[in-house]
């Protein structure tokens, strides 16, 4: 028995600490679902090709169906002694179902089939965390909605720069979010191959039809050289990467939202559920949310880093170090949905204050570009229109007032050419307009886009 030693070859039992060293059951039993639906299309198969019977394959569906139960129940015993996941339930199959139970392995190593496992449990999860990412968009659209009128200080180097809509600048955020949901389909692809039939690493002498398996198990495809099959985790990695890039974007928002709800700036608020106080200062609000999201994206973006130094140094084929895969795995799949969850909600929860805003966007002189761009439609080069602006700011700054609060005569003064209508130009809604490209922050374009990302989602 595997408790006492693992073959008739071992002359004594492992060591306590070896075991507690070597098992992962207590964490890859998360896995059991998709171990137990690979065993069953690796049953079917082998009863199809005649490698077993058709009363054997019945008594492992019924044996393995008792083992979701009790799974399912909480019944089921895991022993650390076992090992894994896979040895765990095999050897359960076997207390139940006697022979049948050991013939299940036939043909199959735990090496492509904790591959296929992880490939398949994987695969939900995606699925799972594209769900997610829609969710995160529409909740962005509709706070973009609410706010395509809203004017908010565009920022270069953290400095004023230019006013943009707010809605125009959620949807940037729509588009990253939109990416990594692409990242996430095509991921997919790759994830969704089937190792098993390359058994421990060579490929077995038994007929499998590794086409039906594939089919049975919904994936795209066989892997097609057995020892790449049992060894590489870069399905892992490319996911965990893609993962990363998604967090990062959060991290971004994270950091802008942080900003925003300081006094300092003061732009929005973020509603008291997903806020928290302080034991010590009554007055305090604080959007922990937000900055532990932006926490959390080092522990994913570390999750990365360790896979793919997991993988550096394996020569092929399966080596135990591929073990080590499914923590970093686990909770990066863990980490991105709670976060993708709680903001695709929290985003609904937050509130802008326009006039705050405003107040940023004037203190700034957001529109001295529009007083240059103003200048070289009335012919000036534009080189030269930059410079009759600086001057200009250089003045306002010094009189403490906005552009738009110097009397006619003295911008006059600083160029000829300007008239009256420059006033409309150097408005925060003449700026705003303005910039009606595709792609710009002009109320329309951003309306359009909205419409355009709702299409996009809905199809
Ligand atoms: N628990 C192992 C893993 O996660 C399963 C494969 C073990 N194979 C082996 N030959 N020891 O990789």
């Amino acid at each position: 028995k595997k408790s006492e030693a693992w073959s008739a070859l071992f002359s004594e039992p492992m060591s306590e600490l070896v075991k507690r060293y070597t098992s992962s059951v207590f964490f890859d039993k998360r896995l059991w679902q998709a171990d137990i639906a690979g065993s069953l299309a690796h049953a079917d198969m082998l009863a199809a090709q005649k490698i077993i019977g058709a009363a054997d394959l019945a008594s492992i569906q019924k044996g393995l169906a008792q083992v979701t139960a009790e799974i399912e129940s909480g019944a089921f015993e895991w022993k650390l002694d076992l090992e894994d996941v896979h040895l765990n339930i095999e050897a359960r199959l076997t207390q139940l179902v006697g022979d049948a139970g050991k013939r299940l392995h036939t043909g199959r190593s735990r090496n492509d089939q904790v591959a296929t496992d992880v490939r398949l449990w994987l695969r939900g999860e995606i699925d799972g965390i594209g769900e997610l990412l829609v969710a995160l968009q529409t909740a962005l659209l509709d706070l973009a909605e609410k706010n395509v009128e809203v004017i908010l200080p565009g920022f270069t180097h953290l400095q004023v720069a230019q006013p943009v809509s707010f809605g125009h600048h959620m949807l940037a955020y729509v588009e990253m979010f939109s990416r990594d949901a692409e990242r996430m389909l095509d991921v997919r692809r790759r994830v969704n191959r089937l190792p098993l039939g390359a058994a421990a690493l060579a490929g077995t002498s038994y007929p499998l039809d590794r086409e039906r398996v594939a089919k049975t198990l919904g994936m795209e495809g066989v892997c097609q050289n057995s020892l790449d099959a049992v060894s590489d985790r870069d399905f892992a990695i490319e996911f965990t990467a893609a993962a990363s890039l998604a967090m990062v974007h959060v991290s971004r928002l994270s950091e802008e939202l942080v900003l925003w709800m300081s006094q300092s700036f003061g732009f929005i608020d973020i509603a008291d559920r997903f806020c928290t106080g302080s034991s010590i200062m009554p007055q305090k609000k604080n959007p922990d949310v937000p900055e532990l999201a932006r926490g959390k994206t080092g522990r994913v973006v570390g999750h990365l880093m360790g896979l793919i130094t997991l993988m550096k140094g394996q020569p092929l084929a399966y080596n135990k170090d591929n073990q080590e895969d499914k923590e970093p795995l686990f909770d990066t799949v863990d980490t991105l949905k709670d976060t993708l969850r709680i903001f695709a909600e929290m985003m609904g929860g937050i509130t802008t204050k326009p006039e705050a805003m405003e107040a940023a966007v004037r203190r700034g002189y957001a529109t001295a570009t529009d007083l240059a761009d103003y200048l070289v439609k009335k012919g000036l080069p534009f080189r030269d229109a930059h410079e009759v602006v600086a001057h200009a700011v250089k003045s306002a700054i010094s009189h403490q007032v906005d552009l738009s609060e110097l009397p006619l005569a003295v911008l006059q003064g600083f160029h000829p050419s300007i008239e009256k209508d420059v006033f409309d130009v150097m408005s925060l809604r003449g700026s705003l307009n303005a910039r009606n490209v595709l792609g710009g922050t002009a109320p329309a374009q951003v309306k359009a886009q909205i419409a355009r990302h709702r299409t996009r989602l809905a199809g």
